[in-house]
């Protein structure tokens, strides 16, 4: 890896957890925080020159609380679908039953080194409800649906209104055209030592199986029309699920229509570095270093060598080192990538944009780069005008897909 390995929850216990949140909050409000606007000041001093300096202030905001999370612990948990069943009614959840016999090839190869079985998990529903109030109401003939898998690093992050992803889902909803709907679904998390090792790879795939499983052959729709969307890590997740549907050719379970992916982490074993490389250009413009360090890698690997994070193409798909093999991503459903031109994480963006298109095609991959922008911004209220922006690219290609496919119907 790119980075040295770093030390991950040294403050876990108590009562050094509770000081070191405290101190570092401190240093965060009375050192860092004036010392960044000092040296913020001018837009020239900026990551970017046409960054507000309120945006600077939450770029390294975000960062350092994500590190103080990462040394103490404070806001790494899985979520706990149980818990969130209590009251099912008010956050439109549903339980969804898994089907063993869905799960094949290297994906149960890769179940059994680490252990996994397809589990009952939790789902959220955003947008419409059923006449009744109740969500998961039957598929209308031709509904359309968009099945969105959250971001977090494979380690945080949940489908409930109080992860970034409701927002995005909600707002999705708005923009694109003839969507009413959402489904989230809670994936298992991963995770390491110094927690007990828990749901590695492949768990949080076969558990995004399940969901589209549900989506299809229990609520009813059509594959056609369903949008797979994930965002950092659930794009990646969402970029496996697609590839497995394509590739495993289910008799019950065709792939999507469609595959949007917002700042997809397509690349665990960090294979480019250097001069000129994003990981050194845009350091300062981006917070998801922390993700990357080490700890994400370690759990989601769980029993496997850490050899995959460089080889393995369900892991990092445009790792630099993983074998190209002929047609590796081809038959790939119209796919959206978007970037941020600030991201850490930019150059496996791009690799894998490139990888698709020699595999799909051109036409059937387009790739949005919006400007001097930072991580996920579809899921960040104040990253405007990028934000709107990548919002209006996005309902543009769902509409030109959607349309492509009438046409396409209507001359067969
Ligand atoms: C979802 O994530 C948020 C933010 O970390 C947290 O406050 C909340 O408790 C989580 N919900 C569940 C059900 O895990």
């Amino acid at each position: 890896m790119a980075e040295p390995q770093v030390a991950y929850f040294t403050y876990r216990h108590q009562p050094l957890k509770a000081l070191y949140i405290v101190y570092a909050a401190l240093v965060l409000f009375v050192v860092r925080t004036p010392y960044w606007v000092i040296t913020n000041l001018l837009p020239a001093w900026r990551p970017r020159r046409s960054w507000p300096l309120s945006r600077v202030l939450k770029v390294n905001t975000i960062r350092e609380v994500l590190r103080i999370a990462f040394q103490t612990s404070i806001g790494i948990f899985l979520a706990d679908s149980e818990q969130l069943a209590k009251s099912a009614a008010e956050v439109g959840f549903v339980w969804i039953e898994p089907d063993p016999t869905l799960i094949g090839g290297e994906i149960k190869a890769a179940a059994k080194i680490n252990d996994v079985e397809p589990a009952r998990i939790g789902g959220v529903w955003y947008g419409q409800r059923g006449p009744d109030g109740r969500v998961g109401q039957q598929a209308g003939p031709d509904e359309k649906v968009i099945y969105e898998l959250h971001g977090g690093g494979w380690v945080i992050g949940n489908a409930t209104r109080s992860w970034d992803s409701a927002y995005m889902c909600d707002e999705m909803i708005k923009y694109a055209d003839g969507y009413a709907r959402a489904l989230q679904i809670e994936y298992r998390l991963a995770q390491a030592a110094p927690f007990p090792a828990k749901n590695g790879f492949p768990a949080a795939l076969i558990d995004a199986i399940t969901g589209y499983n549900y989506l299809v052959n229990v609520v009813g729709f059509k594959p056609a029309n369903i949008l797979v969307s994930g965002e950092s890590a659930g794009g990646a997740l969402a970029f496996a699920l697609t590839r497995y549907l394509v590739q495993s050719r289910l008799p019950t379970l065709s792939p999507p229509g469609a595959l949007f992916l917002l700042s997809p982490t397509s690349d665990l074993g960090r294979t480019y570095f250097g001069a000129g490389s994003s990981v050194e250009k845009n350091d300062d413009s981006d917070y998801v270093q922390w993700f990357l360090k080490g700890y994400g890698v370690r759990a989601l690997l769980g029993n496997m060598p850490l050899e995959e994070a460089f080889t393995n193409s369900w892991i990092s798909p445009a790792g630099a080192r993983v074998p190209r093999v002929e047609g590796q991503f081809a038959g790939m459903p119209p796919t959206l990538i978007m970037a941020g031109g600030a991201e850490y994480t930019l150059d496996e963006q791009k690799v894998l944009r490139d990888r698709l298109v020699e595999d799909n095609g051109r036409d059937a991959v387009a790739y949005v780069e919006l400007p001097d922008t930072t991580h996920i911004v579809l899921t960040e209220a104040w990253h405007e005008p990028e934000r709107t922006q990548g919002y209006e690219a996005f309902a543009q290609w769902v509409s030109k897909v959607n349309s492509d496919v009438k046409s396409a119907e209507y001359l067969a």
